[in-house]
C-alpha cells in the first residue's frame, strides 16, 4: 500500500494529512497558528512558527495513522499564497512574513503599474499588481526597511519555506509563483522584463517547477525533527487554491470549483492560457503541467460570517443563526450585505472597499441579517462567475464546492440558486492538504497523471440543484451589483 502526505501551511494552522493511494485519509495532525496585526490592515506571521507547527503536525499525523516515517512514499506541499518570506544568505528569516491579506502596499502597486504600464503588466503576468500579491510587499520593504532589504538574498512563499526547512532547497512551483506578479504565467517562467523594471535580482528567486516534480528530499536534520525518513521525496505541490482544486477533482475545464473558506473563491481550470483584459480575475498556472486557471477571490466569505457571529452573536451557535436565516424569505425582504470587510479583490480590486448592511428597517430581524450576509457572499461569488463566463465556459459544466462555509445546507442552496447551477459535493473535505497528497501520489508513481489520480482518489457526493428562488436572486444580484459603484466614492473618502 502506498501512503502519501500533504502538508498545508494555511493562515490558521499547519495541517499534515496522510492518504493511501485510493484517497482514504488515514491520519491528520493539525497545529494552530496565530496572526499578528501590528497596524490596521497589516497581517504578519513568523515563518519559524510555521516550521515548528509543521514538525508537530507531521508527528501527530504519523501517530494518528500508526505509520512510521519510512512508510510515506512522498510529501506534497501547499499553503497560503502570496506571503513574502525574506531570508539572508544563511537561510535565516529576516523579518515576519507579510501575508496575503495584508493591505499596506497600495502605493507600491501603483508604482509597479506605473513603471511597467497597466496593459503590459497584465499581458506579461496575467494579473494586476494587487496589495495581497508578493512583489509589492518586497518594494514596501525596500522603501520602509532598507536595512532588512540590504541583507536579503532569497525570497520564498510560505509553503516553500517549509520545503526549504525540509530539504534545504530554494524551490517554488508554478501555481503559487503565479501570485507574485513576477512570473510570466503564459510561459511558466520568471519574467526578466518585470524583474528588470522593478530592480529585483533574479538570483533572489527560487527555481520554479511543476506541481508534480520532485524538488528535493527530506534532510537528515529535518528527518530528526519530523519523524519522516531522510531521503523522502518532497514534490512541488501547489498554492492552496490550486491544490484545493485538485482535492475537489477540478482538473478539467468542465469542473469549476467554489471554496467558501475565510476567503471565497471561484476556480476555473483552463487547458489554454487566457486572462481577463482588465485583470479583474487572477490568471494563474494550475499545479498540473500544461494547465492554467482563472480565479475570482473575495477576501471575506465565511470570514464575514465568522466576524458577524463573533461581533454580534458570540454566544449563539452557528447552527442557530443559520436556522434563523432559513426562516426568512429569499432576498431577505430588501436587506443587502456587502462582504468587503477586508477590502476586496474580485470583482473590485479595492483595498478601501468596506462592508455594509444596506436597507435595514424596523421589520428586519437577526435572521434577516444572517440571510442577507449569506446572500451577499453568494452574490460576490456570482460576480466572479460572471467574469469567468464572459471569457467562455464549456457548454456543460458542474460546480464542485468545498470550505467550512460549504458545510451549511442553507448556504449551499443559496449559492446553487444565485449561481443558477447544480452544486456537487465531494466526500473528502480536507481541501488543499488532500490535493497536495494527490499530487504526491502522482509523483510516487501510484497514478500516471493528476487526472487519473483524481478519478481514483476523489469521490463525489450529494448534488444540490437550484430551486425556484433563482429568479428572485437574479433580480437581487442586479441590485447588489449597483451598490458598490454608488458607495465607492464614500469608501475612498473613509479610507483616506
Ligand atoms: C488566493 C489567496 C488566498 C490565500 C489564503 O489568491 O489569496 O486563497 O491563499 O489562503
Amino acid at each position: 500500500m502506498t501512503y502519501v502526505m500533504g502538508i498545508d501551511s494555511s493562515t490558521t494552522s499547519v495541517k499534515a494529512l496522510i492518504s493511501d493511494g485510493d484517497g482514504r485519509i488515514v491520519g491528520i495532525g493539525s497545529t494552530a497558528l496565530e496572526s499578528h496585526f501590528p497596524k490596521p490592515m497589516w497581517s504578519e506571521q513568523n515563518p519559524i512558527d510555521w516550521w515548528h507547527a509543521a514538525q508537530q503536525s507531521i508527528r501527530a499525523a504519523l501517530k494518528a495513522a500508526n505509520l512510521r516515517g519510512d512508510e510515506i512514499a512522498a510529501v506534497g506541499l501547499t499553503g497560503q499564497m502570496h506571503g513574502l518570506v525574506m531570508l539572508n544568505g544563511r537561510g535565516e528569516v529576516l523579518r515576519p512574513a507579510i501575508l496575503w491579506n495584508d493591505q499596506r502596499t497600495q502605493a507600491q502597486c501603483d508604482e509597479i503599474t506605473q513603471r511597467i504600464g497597466a496593459d503590459r503588466l497584465i499581458a506579461l503576468t496575467g494579473n494586476r499588481a494587487l496589495t495581497g500579491f508578493t512583489a509589492p510587499k518586497l518594494l514596501w520593504v525596500r522603501e520602509h526597511e532598507p536595512d532588512v532589504y540590504a541583507q536579503c538574498e532569497h525570497i520564498l512563499l510560505p509553503k516553500d519555506y517549509i520545503r526549504f526547512m525540509l530539504t534545504g532547497e530554494y524551490v517554488s512551483e508554478m501555481s503559487d509563483a503565479s501570485g507574485m506578479v513576477l512570473l510570466n504565467v503564459a510561459k511558466r517562467a520568471w519574467s526578466q522584463e518585470v524583474l528588470d523594471a522593478l530592480g529585483i535580482p533574479a538570483s533572489w528567486l527560487p527555481r520554479v517547477v511543476e506541481g508534480t516534480a520532485v524538488t528535493g528530499t527530506v534532510s537528515a536534520a529535518a528527518a530528526e525533527q519530523t519523524g519522516l525518513r531522510a531521503g523522502t521525496p518532497v514534490i512541488g505541490g501547489g498554492g492552496d487554491q490550486a491544490a484545493g482544486a485538485v482535492g475537489m477533482g477540478c482538473v478539467t475545464p468542465d469542473r469549476l470549483g467554489v471554496t467558501v473558506g475565510t476567503s471565497g473563491v471561484v476556480f476555473a481550470p483552463l487547458t489554454d492560457y487566457a486572462y481577463e483584459p482588465e485583470g479583474r480575475l487572477h490568471a494563474f498556472c494550475h499545479c498540473i503541467p500544461g494547465q492554467w486557471h482563472l480565479m475570482g477571490v473575495m477576501l471575506s466569505a465565511a470570514g464575514s460570517l465568522a466576524w458577524y457571529r463573533d461581533t454580534l452573536a458570540h454566544d449563539v451557535a452557528y447552527d442557530t443563526l443559520l436556522a434563523e436565516a432559513a426562516e426568512v424569505p429569499p432576498g431577505s425582504e430588501g436587506l443587502f450585505f456587502l462582504p468587503y470587510l477586508a477590502g476586496e479583490r474580485t470583482p473590485h480590486p479595492d483595498p478601501n472597499a468596506r462592508g455594509a448592511f444596506i436597507g435595514l428597517t424596523q421589520r428586519h430581524t437577526r435572521g434577516h441579517m444572517t440571510r442577507a450576509l449569506l446572500e451577499g457572499v453568494a452574490y460576490g461569488l456570482k460576480d466572479s462567475f460572471a467574469l469567468i463566463a464572459n471569457l467562455g465556459l464549456p457548454s456543460r459544466y458542474q460546480v464542485r464546492i468545498s470550505g467550512g462555509g460549504a458545510k451549511s445546507a442553507i448556504w449551499q442552496q443559496i449559492i446553487a440558486d444565485v449561481l443558477d447551477a447544480p452544486i456537487v459535493n465531494v466526500t473528502t473535505t480536507e481541501g488543499a492538504a488532500f490535493g497536495a497528497a494527490v499530487l504526491a501520489a502522482v509523483a510516487s508513481g501510484a497514478h500516471p497523471t493528476v487526472e487519473a489520480a483524481c478519478a481514483a482518489m476523489v469521490q463525489t457526493g450529494a448534488v444540490v440543484e437550484p430551486s425556484s428562488n433563482r429568479s428572485v436572486y437574479a433580480a437581487g444580484h442586479a441590485r447588489y451589483q449597483s451598490l458598490y459603484p454608488m458607495l465607492k466614492p464614500l469608501f475612498a473618502a473613509l479610507g483616506s
